[in-house]
């Protein structure tokens, strides 16, 4: 069975953004998570799709013009992702949304439908956010590993990374890495039952 595989970047306070709605001390959106290899379809909330799509469009639109969330021309990693995701199928969980820019971005209406996209063939799925999406598809027993990164940051006021999960999860860490600037890479695989 295909692997959903969350990734994302938090403060040592487990925020995952600021008051202002997003995380200015990330300065490169890549896929720093090593999972470009390994997956072939996105899974993401409806709350954070619109500026997603934006995001990445801009940079593959105009890679050379600076982008608002870090305020830089992308870096190379950046523009590699968004060429990647803009051909790469992306399945948003919203009642409310119904059209996306992408040609192959699609909607589902419910977590059953996750169930059962990781029982089709393929390589394994990348659970981009947000945090919604992420504490309700940890508690259904969906996702199978979490990696972070951690910024060397408290960041204070802000969204925590599960503000809404609602039963403990047993992790098992897999692998420990020390990135660049002090940042830390953990990768967990994801216990699924209580404990
Ligand atoms: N630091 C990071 O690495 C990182 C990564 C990704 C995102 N983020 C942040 O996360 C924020 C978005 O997170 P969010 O929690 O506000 O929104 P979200 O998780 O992206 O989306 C939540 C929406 O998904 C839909 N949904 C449908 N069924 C659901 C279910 N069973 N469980 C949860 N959601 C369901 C609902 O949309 P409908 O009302 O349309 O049905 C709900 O409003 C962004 O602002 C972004 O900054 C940070």
């Amino acid at each position: 069975m295909r692997k959903l595989i969350a990734g994302m970047k938090i403060s040592v306070d487990e925020k995952i953004e600021g008051p202002e709605g997003h995380a200015d001390w990330v300065s490169a959106w890549s896929d720093d998570y090593g999972l470009m290899p390994q997956i072939d379809a996105c899974v993401l909330g409806g709350g954070m799709y619109p500026g997603y799509e934006q995001y990445w469009t801009a940079i593959e639109k105009e890679p050379n013009t600076p982008v608002w969330i870090t305020g830089k021309a992308p870096t190379s990693a950046e523009i590699e992702w968004a060429r990647f995701a803009a051909e790469t199928p992306h399945y948003v969980l919203s009642n409310t949304i119904t059209s996306a820019r992408w040609p192959k971005t699609s909607f589902v209406r419910g977590i059953d439908e996750i169930a059962d996209l990781k029982q089709q063939p393929g390589k394994d799925l990348y659970l981009v956010g947000g945090a919604r999406t992420a504490a309700s598809l940890i508690d259904a027993g969906l996702v199978d590993e979490l990696r972070l990164i951690v910024y060397p940051l408290i960041a204070g006021e802000g969204k925590a990374l599960f503000p809404t999960t609602g039963h403990r999860h047993r992790l098992e860490l897999r692998n420990v890495q020390q990135l660049q600037g002090g940042r830390l890479s953990l990768i967990y695989a994801i216990g699924n039952g209580a404990g």
